[in-house]
């Protein structure tokens, strides 16, 4: 037990969040977004248009796992959907504590409005349908996020880096 996995819905900051909080800990940061795209050696964006989402959820799963089976402490910053796809939910609580970086629905449509532009998740939604969308998946996706062993509202964080 000696990782802490960072989760929570694009845009809701678990990348910056994470990185402090391994700063605070004296702990490698590791966001595991890169850790596919350097595995692949494509971006995501790439990896969802040439070889699908399944292609990129198996790869997000593996390396999950093979991140776990090693004995290094750190923090880990995951993907929205990470929690969301086969087991990786109890996988990261048997190998550390989750946290769940909680952002208000609201700022996470407004920056998704602004920087949806490298989420494939979101390509292919026009700008009118975006509101809907992102409330109806966010709502499907935080019963997973509320599984966590803590929960983090983003609002109430200070920052850590001082
Ligand atoms: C995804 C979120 C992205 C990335 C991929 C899929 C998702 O990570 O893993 O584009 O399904 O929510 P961020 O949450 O860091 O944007």
């Amino acid at each position: 037990m000696n990782k802490i996995f960072i989760i929570g819905y694009m845009f809701a900051g678990k990348t910056t969040y994470g990185r402090q909080l391994a700063n605070k800990l004296l702990m490698p940061f590791i966001d595991l977004d890169k850790l596919v795209e350097q595995h692949c050696e494509k971006t995501i964006q790439e990896i969802f248009e040439e070889q699908g989402e399944l292609y990129f959820r198996q790869q997000e799963h593996n390396l999950l796992i093979k991140l776990c089976e090693d004995d290094n402490p750190s923090v880990i910053s995951c993907g929205g959907g990470t929690p969301c796809f086969y087991e990786n939910l109890e996988i990261m609580k048997r190998y550390g504590k989750v946290i769940y970086l909680r952002t208000p629905l609201n700022t996470i449509i407004s920056r998704a409005k602004k920087e949806r532009q490298n989420r494939p998740v979101l390509s292919g939604i026009s700008d009118y349908e975006l509101n809907n969308f992102i409330t109806k998946h966010f709502n499907e996706r935080e019963s997973y996020y509320l599984q966590a062993d803590l929960i983090y509202d983003s609002q109430s964080i200070t920052n850590l880096q001082k």
